[in-house]
């Protein structure tokens, strides 16, 4: 039986332990008094910005990873023209464990798996994305784990969601509702036959279906599409190396003459019922949106960009290191599949731009939508974004804001002002680490009016780690729990 990772210290050389990477060990309530307000709050913003990411209760055990922090949630709650900010650990069975050993039980990604705990083999920390269903949050994690449900507002953690006691598989980290049903989608992936499953739960948290999808063999996907009527599920030629597997070894492989599949499923169909469409070879960390238009399906997302040699040659080989070792490096793409003919088009939508972390107005997923927001990636020193783009899906046209060097965005969800009149009629908001002046700060960037910058910028009185993915839950999606505040 292989032991659990020995205690090995490493904080704080880690590059993701210092800096804004740096947990931080309160849990807190700021009101609107002490912050600093820059600017003119929105009145028509009403509803709670709030962020998912790693925030290690304990010293790490061995090599610390970005990806093995316990999961925080940050939120910022507006209404009336104010607003309060919260942070709360997301109290899983691992982070509970952990609280009562008062120590890390678990290594990360990068030591060995726990072999005396074949249940949780690697620490469950729901630590990547937070998903809005019925009226509450869903927190999740990337390789496919146990979702986690929390009050909108406060943030405080509501236990493990087991979908009415008819959730039979994980989930993974990209789950979509659909705004306009209330429908909560998501996909499962694993090492064992077959591969994957598709799963709907209704606003009343019933299971309407649950789908199982064969795939060759174990896959990595990260994401998924919707449509109104389809579920799209990723086949990319991105896979475990199962050699290193054998040895204990966590290693990515590229296998460059498999196509892309995308798997076309009827929302509540049959596995019989899935259509396979083929596409160039690549690998897709996110998506962006999927619609029907007749006989075609069309999809967006943000696409990995291979290096190129000095023909302009594609080196695909290269997706393996560029998901490897954090060199994210996407650029804006469309794939189309006519669903009666099988035809298929594809091709980039912007070669301008490193963009991912794609945000849009969840009310028109599904159906065409024109927007999309994504944050510029940037390596240095560690992997961050200097600014934010919102594009055209249409045209592939940008617009590009930054405050300026030394400014650090995160994912910025889109915000639809109260009474919106159009798709892009709201706000983008995101939290911001001001290098400068050592504080960190949240931007409300009018989306209409892209490049002149946040129409306010709340400072505040304590730091915001780095994080992963964020949502906007729009208030009158909150039920009655405005009424309990
Ligand atoms: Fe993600």
């Amino acid at each position: 039986m292989t032991e659990a990772p020995r205690r090995k210290p490493i904080y704080p050389v880690n590059k993701y332990l210092e800096g804004n990477y740096a947990p931080i060990r309160e849990e807190l309530v700021v009101e609107f008094e002490d912050m600093t307000v820059i600017g003119e709050m929105p009145t028509d913003l009403d509803g709670v910005y709030v962020r998912n990411g790693p925030n290690n209760q304990h010293q790490p055990l061995g090599k610390y990873h970005r990806y093995d922090g316990d999961g925080m949630l940050h939120g910022v709650h507006f209404k009336d023209g104010r607003a309060t900010y919260r942070n709360k650990w997301i109290q899983t069975s691992c982070f509970a464990e952990e609280t009562a050993a008062g120590e890390a039980l678990w290594g990360g990604m990068l030591d060995p798996r726990r072999a005396d705990r074949p249940d949780m083999p690697l620490k469950d920390t729901s630590n990547t994305d937070v998903i809005l269903h019925a009226g509450k949050l869903l927190t999740t994690w990337y390789i496919s784990g146990d979702p986690y449900s929390a009050d909108p507002i406060t943030l405080a953690s509501l236990g493990q969601s087991d979908f009415n006691g008819q959730r039979t598989t994980k989930i993974s980290a990209h789950a979509k509702t659909d705004e306009s049903t209330d429908d909560f989608i998501f996909f499962d992936y694993n090492r064992d036959y077959p591969y994957m499953h598709q799963g709907v739960i209704n606003s009343a948290g019933e299971m309407t279906a649950l789908t199982p999808v064969e795939l060759p063999g174990p896959r990595m996907p990260h994401d998924m599409w919707i449509s109104r009527k389809h579920t799209i599920l990723h086949d990319l030629p991105l896979i475990w190396d199962e050699e290193a597997y054998r040895h204990g070894r966590v290693k990515l492989k590229f296998e460059e003459r498999w196509p892309t599949r995308f798997g076309v499923l009827p929302r509540h169909g049959a596995a019989k019922e899935i259509r396979w469409y083929e596409f160039e070879p690549c690998f897709i960390l996110h998506t962006i949106n999927s619609w029907e238009d007749g006989d075609w399906l069309h999809m967006t997302g943000c696409r990995i960009h291979p290096h190129h040699d000095g023909m302009g040659n594609p080196d695909l080989s290269s997706i393996t290191t560029i998901m490897g070792r954090h060199g994210l490096d996407a650029r804006l793409y469309y794939w189309s599949a006519n669903l009666k003919t099988g035809a298929t088009k594809e091709g980039m939508l912007d070669d301008k731009w490193n963009a991912e972390f794609p945000t849009w107005n969840n009310s028109t997923m599904g159906t065409h939508m024109k927007y999309a927001y994504c944050a510029k990636i940037n390596h240095e020193p560690v992997i961050n974004f200097p600014g934010l783009i919102k594009f055209n899906l249409d045209t592939g046209a940008s617009e590009y804001y930054s405050e300026g060097p030394g400014y650090k965005y995160s994912e910025a969800p889109f915000a639809p002002a109260t009474g919106a009149t159009s798709e892009d009629h709201g706000y983008v908001v995101s939290f911001v680490r001001n290098e400068a002046a050592g504080q960190s700060e949240v931007h409300i960037i009018d989306a209409q009016n892209f490049t002149q910058g946040p129409v306010c910028k709340l400072v505040l009185p304590c730091r915001v780690p780095e994080g992963f993915h964020a949502t906007w839950a729009r208030g009158d999606m909150l039920g009655d729990r405005l009424a309990t505040q």
